[in-house]
């Protein structure tokens, strides 16, 4: 009997200060830092983002979401044999113990389960997926518990109008479990680091001292143009390896960093808008948190509903892409 990996639980959590355009450009006006609410709202879509407290990591995000999604599954803790994190603001410098660890440790299991950190930026949801799925359908794990999670506000350079406007705080998970029944149909991933410094965190460790800025430099228009071309292409390639077309997509749920990158895949994909869940306005780019983010408020709202397909696809870093089909 083939087993397939099937999603049976979701959860997502943002921290509680929000912080909408209007808020943000007053603190920004202050460090001599000029934007509009106009300008940030008609360039990406974005409303409102949140920040977590300076003593608040990733892990202690992701566990609330992590506490979400085991809820709606119906397991605890220790039913999970699988964590995996995707995280580019890990708790730890270096990335260790990994923020799966850590995750681990706050959920208080102690069944021993494999825990790791996927690094792939905003693309680092699908790898996950893709991972735990591999993983359940190779018969070695049953049930994953599948998190992004970030503090990317940490990397942000608040002098830099061109970034700082457009990212946040939050995380989302899902429970994979294995199943008779298809859920996971198809993923897709794909790399090219000859990209890597038109998104990238400069610096480094040497010494114990930070060779570098440390914050997150984006050459915002191309990373743009290289979305808008790439997403289309997974999206296909993906499709078609489950046997679809978009006709057969109940909901499209790609990474939430642009509004205008979102609707431009929607229509290269012959999608009309209403299929595709937007949740960027709340939150801004929540880089690998933000697909998870967007799938559990579109399933706790009853939009996306059991045996429905959707197509989620993400874009970020490295550079890395990828996208996952599913029936719910
Ligand atoms: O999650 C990983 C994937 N990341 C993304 O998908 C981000 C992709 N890129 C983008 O979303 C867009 O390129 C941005 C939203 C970052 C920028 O939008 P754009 O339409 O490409 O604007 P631009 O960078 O070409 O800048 C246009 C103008 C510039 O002024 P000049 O040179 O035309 O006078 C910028 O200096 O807007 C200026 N600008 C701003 N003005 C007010 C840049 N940032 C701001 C700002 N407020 N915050």
């Amino acid at each position: 009997m083939t087993t397939y990996s099937k999603i049976i639980g979701t959860g997502s959590y943002l921290p509680p200060e929000r912080v909408t355009n209007e808020e943000l450009v007053a603190r920004l006006a202050l460090k001599g830092v000029e934007t509009s609410d106009e300008w940030i709202f008609s360039r990406s879509g974005i409303s409102a983002r949140h920040y977590a407290d300076p003593a608040v990591c990733s892990s202690d995000l992701a566990v609330q979401a992590a506490q979400n999604a085991l809820e709606m599954a119906g397991l605890t803790g220790n039913d999970i044999d699988l964590i995996i994190v995707a995280t580019s603001t890990p708790d730890h410098f270096g990335g260790f113990p990994s923020t799966a660890c850590v995750v681990q440790r706050k959920l208080g299991i102690t069944n021993g389960c494999a825990a790791v950190d996927v690094q792939a930026v905003c693309s680092g949801f699908i790898y996950a997926v893709s991972v735990a799925d591999s993983f359940i359908r190779s018969g070695a794990h049953k049930k994953a518990l599948v998190i992004g999670a970030e503090v990317f506000s940490r990397i942000l350079d608040f002098k830099d109008r061109g970034t700082c406007v457009l990212f946040g705080d939050g995380a989302g998970a899902i429970i994979l479990s294995a199943s008779a029944e298809p859920g996971i149909l198809a993923t897709k991933l794909h790399a090219d680091g000859r990209y890597g410094d038109i998104l990238c965190v400069e610096g480094g460790m040497s010494g114990g001292i930070l060779a570098g800025s440390g914050f997150l430099t984006m050459d915002g228009p191309a990373v743009f143009k290289l979305a808008v071309s790439l997403l289309e292409k997974v999206a296909v390639e993906a499709l078609e390896s489950a046997g679809m077309t978009s006709s057969d997509l109940d909901w499209l749920i790609p990474h939430q960093a642009n509004i205008r990158i979102m609707q431009s895949t929607a229509k290269k994909l012959q999608m009309p808008a209403e299929k595709m869940v937007v949740t960027v306005d709340q939150h801004g780019n929540t880089s690998a948190a933000s697909i998870p983010l967007a799938l559990d408020t579109a399933v706790r709202d009853g939009r996306v509903k059991p045996n429905q397909h959707i197509l989620m696809e993400g874009v970020g870093g490295g550079f890395t892409w990828g996208a996952v089909v599913a029936r719910m």
